[in-house]
């Protein structure tokens, strides 16, 4: 079973909409396991670290400008192709052409507020979680779920 770890990030309009819950929810159950998790005002540093690959893209400053207007809650999620699941869910970049039932298609209208990222490959994934958390904040620990065998 590929088990994967990827960074997920509630961005911050859906901090201001009291969307975290929900988003976190529909992630929990998926089926998907939160390994770690903080809310954090970012950094213009950290944003642009993070966003690097699209540092010569014209919406960069917006996208970093964005990212750092308030509260984001960051997370680590765990499980079988997690990277491709939790980016399926998401549904696609821009809100408009995501289909309904996936968190853009339910949540989101444009592009610029999008409410979620996701680590969008395993290089991606393992770069973006060091970033984000030191490895002993990233848990190890079982469900009734995980072992549970029918
Ligand atoms: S992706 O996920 O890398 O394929 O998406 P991409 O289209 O390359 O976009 C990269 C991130 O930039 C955000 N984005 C924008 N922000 C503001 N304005 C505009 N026009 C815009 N276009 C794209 C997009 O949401 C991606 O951010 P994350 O956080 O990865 O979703």
């Amino acid at each position: 079973m590929g088990l994967e770890r990827t960074l997920i990030i509630v961005k911050p309009d859906a901090v201001q909409r009291g969307l975290i819950g929900e988003v976190l929810a529909r992630l929990e159950r998926r089926g998907l396991k939160l390994v770690a998790l903080k809310m954090m005002w970012m950094s213009e540093s950290l944003a642009e670290a993070h966003y690097a690959e699209h540092r010569e893209k014209e919406f960069f400053s917006d996208l970093v400008r964005f990212i750092t207007s308030g509260p984001v809650v960051v997370g680590v999620v765990e499980g079988p192709n997690a990277i491709e699941v939790t980016r399926t869910m998401m549904g696609e970049t821009n809100p408009a052409t995501s289909p309904p039932g996936s968190i853009r298609g339910d949540l989101a209208l444009t592009i610029s507020q999008n409410v979620i990222h996701g680590s969008s490959s395993p290089e991606a994934a393992q770069r973006e979680v060091a970033l984000f958390f030191r490895p002993e904040e990233i848990l190890s620990y079982e469900r009734a779920i995980d072992r549970w065998v029918a």
